[in-house]
């Protein structure tokens, strides 16, 4: 919907440009005839203030704090509703009736298991691999096992190449995990529900019984579902990025799983850990403070901060809660990583270089306590974020796709290198 007009002077030209609103959140102003009309490019490193697409699936009002599926708040959906509502939420636009649910439920369980010869392409890896190397490898390798489902014109194809990859995506996860302790692979069982079924896939060995913890259970769904979607990030863009090209889904999706596992992205939740294990104790913050407010050292609060979000995180709050029941369960309560973390916390809120500068934890500072006490080791953390995060990227990239006015993305670039010169032989160089 166009409602005003933006006015842009560049020397002699003058170009009237069409504001668009949304239903919430700030107006875009369409340059898309910019350089028709003016020989210019807009320039915007980071795409700090460009909206690279139109979208009707997350909403973020960073400001706020505020995060919404489709307009429901995230807060309600972690608490009513289980992982895979929020994935047809997402994929679909609204909740689903009990039928549809069921029915959703069952397609996705059936398509859990991955083709028998995956396993022996696993072998193919070192053991001591990042299991993120493994998974951008195996979900890469999902378009030479499936085939059926890489037409992306047709959308039967399409439907089922995505939950094909929302169902495989715990079995491939849990393998890579397994492969990578050298324990043998534990086959999906269909009457667990998603993240129990998970949690067995990773934590079951052939010669014992295993029992899921419904607490566990129920964070292990949690945490997923704070992770489904978070609209046009560094990784969702990439997949959009790649699909605009007409690449094919698990291609697509293997390119999320490349940008995802950047430390400033996905990866932070690892390093979020590792730097709650390296300060130690409460009496050793305030020198890390030091550290992340000093600008000549290039040390950063790990788990503080985003692009966004200039107000909590309202992930962050729903996964401290969550790391406290997990805790709590496992009797862990006096763990001194959740006393360095809660304190930590306590003296960045207070801190005026905080304050000023708008950084507040996020997701990934909490999260990466709770997968240590359930088991995971932190090489997986960003593995269980991609496992999560799948729906979002497919839920963007069929957007996309159906999408009547898609082209292929290509940006332009300000030009700084060499003006044309001639070649010089070799010999006279
Ligand atoms: N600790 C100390 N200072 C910080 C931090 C931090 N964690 N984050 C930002 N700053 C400072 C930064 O030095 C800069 O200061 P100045 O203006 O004086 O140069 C200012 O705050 C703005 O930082 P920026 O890098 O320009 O902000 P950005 O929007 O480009 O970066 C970020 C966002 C998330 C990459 C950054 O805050 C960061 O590196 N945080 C730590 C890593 C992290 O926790 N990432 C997880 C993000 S949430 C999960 C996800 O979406 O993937």
């Amino acid at each position: 919907m166009t409602d005003t007009t933006a006015h842009l002077g560049l020397g002699e030209k003058k170009v009237d440009l069409p504001v668009k609103k949304g239903t919430i959140g700030p107006d875009v102003i369409d340059i898309g005839a910019l350089y028709k009309n003016t020989g210019a490019f807009t320039y915007d490193p980071g795409f700090t203030s460009t909206a690279s697409c139109e979208s009707k699936i997350t909403f973020i009002d960073g400001d706020e704090g505020v995060l919404l599926h489709r307009g429901y708040p995230i807060e309600q959906l972690a608490e009513h509703g289980d992982f895979l509502e929020t994935c047809y939420l997402l994929l679909y636009g609204e909740l689903p009736t009990a039928a549809q649910k069921k029915d959703f439920d069952y397609r996705v369980t059936h398509h859990t298991m991955v083709h028998e010869q995956m396993s022996r392409f696993f072998t193919g890896f070192r053991r001591d691999a990042h299991p993120m190397a493994v998974m951008v490898g195996t979900v890469g390798a999902l378009s030479a096992f499936y085939h059926d489902s890489t037409d992306i014109t047709d959308p039967h194809q399409r439907m089922v190449a995505s939950l094909r990859m929302i169902a495989k995506m715990p079995t491939i996860a849990a393998m890579a995990y397994k492969y990578h302790i050298g324990q043998p692979f534990v086959y999906p069982q269909n009457n667990l529900d998603y993240a129990s079924n998970f949690l067995r896939m990773c934590f079951a060995v052939p010669c014992e019984e295993y029992k899921v913890n419904p607490v566990l259970a129920r964070a292990m769904d949690r945490i997923f579902i704070l992770h489904a979607d978070h609209e046009q990030n560094a990784s969702t863009s990439t997949v959009r990025l790649a699909g605009s090209s007409g690449a094919n889904p698990f291609a697509c999706i293997a390119a999320g799983i490349a940008c995802l596992w950047g430390p400033a992205h996905g990866g932070a939740n690892e390093a979020a850990l590792n730097m709650l294990q390296e300060i130690g104790t409460v009496d050793r913050i305030p020198e890390y403070i030091a550290r992340a407010k000093d600008k000549n050292d290039p040390f950063r609060l790990m788990g503080f901060g985003h692009r966004v979000y200039k107000n909590y995180d309202p992930r962050a709050k729903i996964m401290q809660k969550t790391t406290h029941e997990v805790l709590g369960e496992l009797g862990h309560k006096d763990d001194p990583l959740l006393q360095v973390a809660m304190e930590l916390e306590k003296i960045a809120l207070t801190d005026d270089y905080f304050i000023e500068k708008k950084l507040y934890p996020n997701i990934d500072f909490y999260s990466g306590i709770t997968l240590k006490a359930m088991g995971f080791p932190t090489t997986m953390f960003t593995v269980l974020f991609a496992l999560a995060r799948t729906v979002g990227w497919i839920a963007q990239w069929a957007e996309m796709i159906e999408d009547p006015q898609q082209r292929i993305g290509r940006p332009r670039q300000l030009y700084t290198g060499e003006a044309k010169r001639d070649y010089v032989p070799v010999s006279k160089r």
